[in-house]
């Protein structure tokens, strides 16, 4: 199902992880500073600790290592390693993901290391952030700290998490940091100098990586997907899924196009008209760098059908439709139709770099957590992502979202995403039923997902491989009773 060397990991970013806001010399991020604005996150939580992953890191990385997973995606805190974004270097942060890299390779996991998971340092954000015209330079020199530090290690890098989330979020909606509204013209400025961040940031890893380079980056996909699958209802579903027609970001081309194609997308150029940003010359080359890969993150997709006109338009999801916990709609086919429409527009291996759903999970009387809800989704999702390999897509990996239930932004602690349960007051880990049932899909290589009852094997199932690869999953059959399935969301 999967191909030979088929990429498994999971995923976190060290926001949302790491804590240890004050330690070893931290600077401050946009995000310190938006947890301490009243109202903007849920039950006023903040992430000064999170999942304390700063000083537990080799307690996660067994865990990891007795799932079995493959690759390890996380991110890098700048305003750790450059408390001000640019100049002096903090020798301790920058030591931490020496140390973290190392016990991922000692547990034979592949590092993959996202640059940028949106904690801009405050004292860069304070010089302009993403409105500077300097901050692809700081951005380069960023990255260069990183690349010179951990590229002897470190293969596998993605520049930019979500370029659509924080731009469109942070300086759009106001409701991710830094929390500004800002005008159309300002909104496009900002993407404008993200893509050329971006493009630096590629020259940089090719320039300077010590091993040859494996370089992608993380746009959020947009999947509209045929809910008749013809050959006409096919072509309008690619359509709608590569059109601009709001001024937003909820698009996947006004990122894409540039750093893949060389150009900004015609639609876009015409809908935001004099709010375009100013293109300098040699910018459009800066943009569009050659990467290895198209790493996406999916979650949902939304189905459509043709109407009268021959236009794509989303058919309403029925009443009490599957949905998670943060009603994001459940649509496995958004993991075969996206890549499959973003490989055959831009030619990139694809790997998925987020994919997973918030649920309701405890720790049940039995000390374990049944979180059925989550296998059956990830199954359902990987079942799709199986048919696009097997149709011909180049699908090189996987990247559950999340490792560790952890700071849901905006949200909070309160909507857990992890495959391992994490709580927040003792700092407790407990693998959840996805976990063991995850590692199970990972030791067959995906062939575990055509088990019929997948909800009994992981909740009998005990892992009782030593750290390293040879984790191995017992199961115990009839141990327990399948779990329930409960109603999806709230
Ligand atoms: C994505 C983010 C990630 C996580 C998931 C649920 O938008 O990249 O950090 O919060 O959503």
């Amino acid at each position: 199902m999967f191909r030979e060397g088929f990429v498994w990991g999971a995923g976190s970013s060290a926001l949302q992880i790491e804590g240890a806001a004050a330690q070893d010399g931290r600077g401050l991020s946009i995000w310190d500073t938006l947890c301490r604005r009243p109202g903007a996150i849920a039950n006023s939580d903040v992430n000064d600790v999170c999942c304390d992953h700063y000083n537990r890191m080799p307690e996660d990385v067994a865990l990891m290592a007795r799932m079995g997973l493959k690759a390890y995606r996380f991110s890098v805190a700048w305003p750790r390693v450059l408390p001000l974004g640019i100049g002096k270097v903090n020798e301790a942060g920058l030591a931490f993901y020496d140390r973290l890299v190392d016990e991922l390779l000692q547990n034979n996991i592949e590092p993959w290391l996202t640059l940028y998971h949106w904690d801009l340092p405050q004292a860069l954000f304070d010089r302009g952030g993403w409105l500077s015209p300097e901050i692809p330079a700081w951005f380069a020199e960023y990255t260069r700290v990183m690349v010179d530090r951990l590229s002897d290690r470190v293969t596998n890098w993605i520049t930019i998490n979500e370029p659509q989330i924080f731009i469109g979020l942070g300086y759009r909606e106001g409701k991710h940091a830094p929390g500004l509204k800002l005008s159309m013209r300002e909104q496009l400025a900002a993407a404008h100098n993200v893509l050329l961040a971006h493009g630096r940031s590629v020259e940089v890893i090719r320039e300077r990586a010590k091993k040859a380079a494996h370089i992608g980056w993380a746009p959020v996909g947009r999947v509209d997907y045929p809910v008749t699958e013809t050959a006409e209802q096919i072509e309008a579903a690619r359509r709608s899924s590569f059109g601009i027609t709001e001024k937003d970001f909820w698009n996947n081309t006004w990122f894409g196009d540039p750093a893949c194609l060389g150009h900004y997308p015609e639609d876009g150029v015409k809908l935001f008209g004099k709010d375009m940003p100013r293109i300098e010359k040699g910018d459009m080359e800066t943009i569009h760098q050659k990467i290895d890969f198209y790493g996406v993150n999916i979650y949902s997709g939304l189905p459509v059908r043709t109407n009268a006109g021959g236009v794509a338009e989303a058919v309403p999801a029925a009443a009490g439709a599957p949905a998670t916990l943060m009603r994001w709609s459940i649509t496995p086919k958004s993991l075969y139709w996206g890549p499959r429409f973003l490989h055959e527009r831009y030619k990139l291996p694809i790997v998925i770099t987020e994919n997973g759903m918030a649920n309701m999970d405890w720790v049940a009387s039995d000390g374990r957590v049944h979180d059925a809800q989550r296998i059956d989704f990830t199954r359902q999702y990987l079942n799709e992502l199986a048919r696009a390999g097997a149709d011909g897509i180049p699908v090189d990996g996987y990247f559950h979202w999340s490792i560790l239930d952890n700071f849901e932004l905006a949200e909070g602690f309160k909507d857990r995403f992890g495959l391992i349960h994490v709580d927040f007051a003792t700092q407790k880990r407990t693998l959840k039923d996805s976990a063991y049932w995850y590692a199970e899909v990972i030791r067959t290589n995906g062939d575990h997902l055509s088990d019929a009852s997948p909800f009994a094997a992981a909740s009998g199932a005990t892992l009782t491989g030593a750290p390293g690869r040879k984790g191995v999953i017992e199961s115990k059959p009839g141990a327990r009773k399948p779990a329930a399935i409960l109603p999806g969301g709230r």
